[in-house]
């Protein structure tokens, strides 16, 4: 388990984009902390969703107790840099990419940091962590992906178990010598049943698409997924 406090961002990859504002409420006020924002483009990944005007248009709606929630967005895009001052504008609080899909991953990771954001770096599941050499000091979240990236509802792979274990020494260590907490965000198929043992592998932050917008009551799954988390 990881010492700062769990963040359960769902992603609205799952949720009826027929009414997205709603949607964004409603799992905001059922107990979510984040809203995770998946954008794919049909190049780095195989399926195409949204970007920046969307963003936009449910910045308005993400609020938590009054107050902006923090909008959490995943770029499966390549390229990276062209897009990532729009999606600041767009009202993102955090921007995660993919490292294969930037040339100069300190320079993505820098022009995000320079347009007011939070910086994450994405790994997927055959992405070693030695990517996250050289690049702690600029980030502020590791995201591992424990399924390929492209779609929702795909099932949870087990060796990310064992890789969210190692990522969190590197960053137990990092916290130690340099006082600043990484955040580590799994995403990809986790469910009211296999979240806790994510969350004892080390992960704090955690993305659940279809297991919550596949549900009637947001609020009951986003319960059991804490009771789970808490265990
Ligand atoms: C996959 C996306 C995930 C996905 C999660 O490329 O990054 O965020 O939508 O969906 P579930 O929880 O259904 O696996
Ligand atoms: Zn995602």
């Amino acid at each position: 388990m990881s010492q700062i406090s769990p963040v359960i961002a769902p992603s609205i990859l799952s949720a009826d984009f027929a009414k997205l504002g709603d949607e964004v409420r409603a799992v905001l006020d059922a107990g979510a902390d984040w809203i995770h924002f998946d954008v794919m483009d049909n190049h780095y990944v195989p399926n195409l969703t949204v970007g920046p005007l969307v963003c936009e248009a449910i910045r308005p709606h993400a609020l938590k107790n009054g107050k902006p929630a923090m909008i959490d967005v995943h770029l499966m895009v390549e390229p990276v840099d062209r897009i990532v001052p729009d999606f600041a504008k767009a009202g993102a609080n955090l921007i995660s990419f993919h490292p294969e899909a930037s040339t100069h991953v300190h320079r993505t990771l820098g022009l995000i940091k320079d347009n007011g954001c939070q910086a994450g770096l994405v790994l997927n599941p055959a992405t070693p962590i030695q990517q996250l050499d050289h690049t702690l000091d600029q980030i502020d979240l590791v995201l591992l992906m424990s399924v390929n990236p492209g779609f929702g509802g795909q099932s949870f792979i087990p060796a990310t178990l064992q890789k969210i274990s190692q990522v969190r020494k590197v960053l137990d260590q990092y916290r130690e010598t340099s006082g600043r907490s990484i955040r580590l965000e799994v995403d990809g198929g986790i469910k009211v049943d296999n979240i806790a043992a994510i969350a004892k592998a080390g992960a704090d932050t955690f993305v659940a698409g279809s297991a919550i917008f596949g549900k009637l009551n947001y609020r009951d799954v986003i319960e059991a997924m804490r009771q789970e988390i808490a265990k």
